[in-house]
């Protein structure tokens, strides 16, 4: 990780603090004062600030199950932040792994860990994210093989990868994807003729919703292995 980020996860420090306390020649890497906050560190480099050794903070995983008109945003906007349903410090350092939209409930992963995320929303690591949706219109079962087969989305160049619908009743299905382009699954159906009138995410790999609606918990240590296979 870069040593801004090192400094960050280690003490108090903001950003601004740590890249100023780097800049300041207090921040060593095997004892060598480093002044560049880009420089690349790894767990087993010995990083202090003037005599203190650091040792960053654990990465934190947590699941939260999102209540409608609320944000995937880490600050208040037009809806309150989905941050204000989890009580951890230090939020700023959390990022979400594959925003949902306001009006959209449902299960919502949150994070430090860049490269564990970029692991569930890669579509090459093809993990499988399932939405329930409520439809306008009740939808064909020919449907299925159009989304298996892929769907030429608005402003794309590019067909979506093929997707999984399974029809409950004809205006509820579940669709499972492995992308998570903007708007993707009201952009699905707007696309063959429909609209989405509710949607709700259930389950992202092996990880389902089984809190209430506004509860969070860390996940499990074999959650959070599940994506690092
Ligand atoms: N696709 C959408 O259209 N909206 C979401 O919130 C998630 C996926």
């Amino acid at each position: 990780m870069r040593l801004d980020k090192f400094v960050c996860k280690s003490t108090e420090f903001t950003k601004v603090e740590a890249i100023q306390s780097i800049h300041a020649g207090n921040v060593s890497v095997n004892g060598q004062i480093c002044y560049d906050e880009a420089h690349q560190v790894h767990e087993n480099n010995t990083v202090s600030l003037e005599d203190r050794i650091l040792t960053p903070r654990a990465f934190r995983y947590i699941l939260l199950h999102k209540p409608a008109g609320t944000i995937c945003s880490n600050i208040d906007e037009h809806y309150p932040s989905v941050f204000n349903y989890v009580d951890v410090e230090n939020t700023s350092e959390l990022h979400i792994v594959g925003r949902l939209d306001a009006d959209t409930t449902g299960l919502v992963l949150i994070t430090d860990d860049g490269r564990w995320s970029f692991n569930i929303t890669v579509p090459t690591k093809q993990c499988n994210k399932v939405y329930r949706v409520g439809l306008s219109r009740p939808i064909a079962e020919e449907m299925t093989e159009q989304f298996k087969h892929g769907l030429q989305l608005q402003g794309e160049s590019q067909l979506t990868r093929p997707a999984t619908l399974d029809i409950v009743t004809p205006k509820e299905v579940l669709l499972t994807i492995t992308e998570g382009k903007f708007h993707q699954v009201k952009r699905m159906f707007s696309a063959v003729g429909n609209r989405v009138v509710s949607l709700h995410r259930e389950k992202i790999g092996q990880i389902e919703l089984d809190i209430a609606v506004g509860q969070w918990r860390y996940l499990t240590s074999d959650e959070v292995e599940s994506f690092n296979r």
